[in-house]
């Protein structure tokens, strides 16, 4: 029976994989975590070189798709001995400790190895990130082709999908603003949304079937290998998004455009991924924004949502 260990299961990502690889009965799945481990999740440190051998051996997985991360750039931008040790070191831990069993790694990245200056970006394009995190990830990628033959890297652009917590994902995490914004209060101010980056938000649940799509490449013996890169079509600022929300929460937000960047950490103004390379194999799904994201604020859990509800 063909096996998939999904490294890094109760994330963002890592959740929707596993309910996507769920569906394909004829494939065993095996969930690590780390701080959220439990009875559906093994618990594992990707920093423990010896923890992370003696998993793939008892699990002898016939793939591994790496989803632990350290992807928040303020925390890679402060600490970046973590940021290597999750993003660089382990990917190269995991990499070789699959490679013995003869393994394929599939391990995420990031458009943010691009400076964002020259979009669309495509798969075989010069990377030059612009911050900590970006770097991390662009030297896990070349961790993991160094290490291994049998492995791919696909590279993600701003995520969103089913959530627990609104901060999960930087789409999401506007929430709570643009609700406060639509108080009738007199003291409530506009809230103020960057109008300058271009993002490309793309459905969780469109990535895992992504990459579900890839592992049943891997079960029929065609690997693919080296980097391949997905992403949403719908070119959004976070203002834009602000103003979608809004419209599927039925709030009367009031949003401000910021064009000018204002964050401490440097971000990229357009890393628009080029998703052809996986298109010509026939593999993708793209989930309309306005169609996906109700999904998600019909999903949350509202009982703790700040007083706000789905339309
Ligand atoms: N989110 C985005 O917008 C975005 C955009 C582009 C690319 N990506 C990439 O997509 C991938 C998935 O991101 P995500 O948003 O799903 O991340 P996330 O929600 O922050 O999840 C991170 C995962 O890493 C695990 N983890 C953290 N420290 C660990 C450790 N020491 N040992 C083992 N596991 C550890 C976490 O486990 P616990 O929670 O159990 O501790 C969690 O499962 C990452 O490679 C990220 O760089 C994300």
């Amino acid at each position: 029976m063909f096996k998939v260990a999904v490294i890094g299961a109760s994330g963002l990502l890592g959740r929707a994989l596993v309910d996507e690889l769920a569906q394909q009965a004829d494939w065993q799945v095996v969930s690590t975590a780390f701080r959220r481990a439990g009875p559906s999740r093994v618990a594992l440190d990707i920093r423990d070189e010896q923890a992370v051998g003696q998993f793939i051996e008892r699990e002898a997985p016939d793939a591994l798709v790496i989803a632990a991360a350290e992807r928040r750039p303020d925390i890679c931008e402060n600490d970046p001995a973590l940021a290597r040790a999750l993003n660089v070191d382990a990917v190269r831990t995991l990499a070789a400790a699959a490679g013995q069993r003869g393994a394929w790694v599939l391990s995420i990245s990031t458009d943010y190895v691009f400076d964002g200056t020259h979009p669309p970006y495509r798969h075989d394009a010069l990377p030059a990130p612009l911050n900590a995190y970006g770097r991390s990830k662009l030297e896990g990628e070349r961790a993991l082709t160094e290490t291994i033959e049998l492995g791919c890297v696909l590279r993600l652009p701003l995520l969103y999908g089913p959530t627990v917590d609104w901060a999960e994902s930087a789409v999401t995490s506007l929430v709570p603003a643009i609700a406060a914004s639509a108080s009738d209060s007199p003291d409530v101010k506009a809230a103020t949304m960057d109008a300058w980056a271009i993002r490309y938000p793309t459905f969780t649940p469109d990535v895992a079937f992504v990459i579900r799509q890839m592992l049943e490449r891997r079960a029929r013996g065609e690997a693919i290998r080296g980097i391949v890169q997905w992403s949403g079509d719908e070119p959004m600022t976070k203002y834009e998004i602000a103003i979608r929300l809004a419209e599927a929460l039925q709030l009367e937000a009031r949003l401000t455009p910021q064009h000018t960047p204002t964050d401490a950490t440097p971000r990229p103004h357009n890393c628009h991924l080029d998703s052809s390379r996986l298109e010509a194999l026939g593999i993708g799904r793209r989930t309309p924004f306005d169609t996906a994201i109700r999904q998600v604020l019909a999903k949350f859990p509202w009982q703790g949502g700040g007083g706000v509800g789905p339309a």
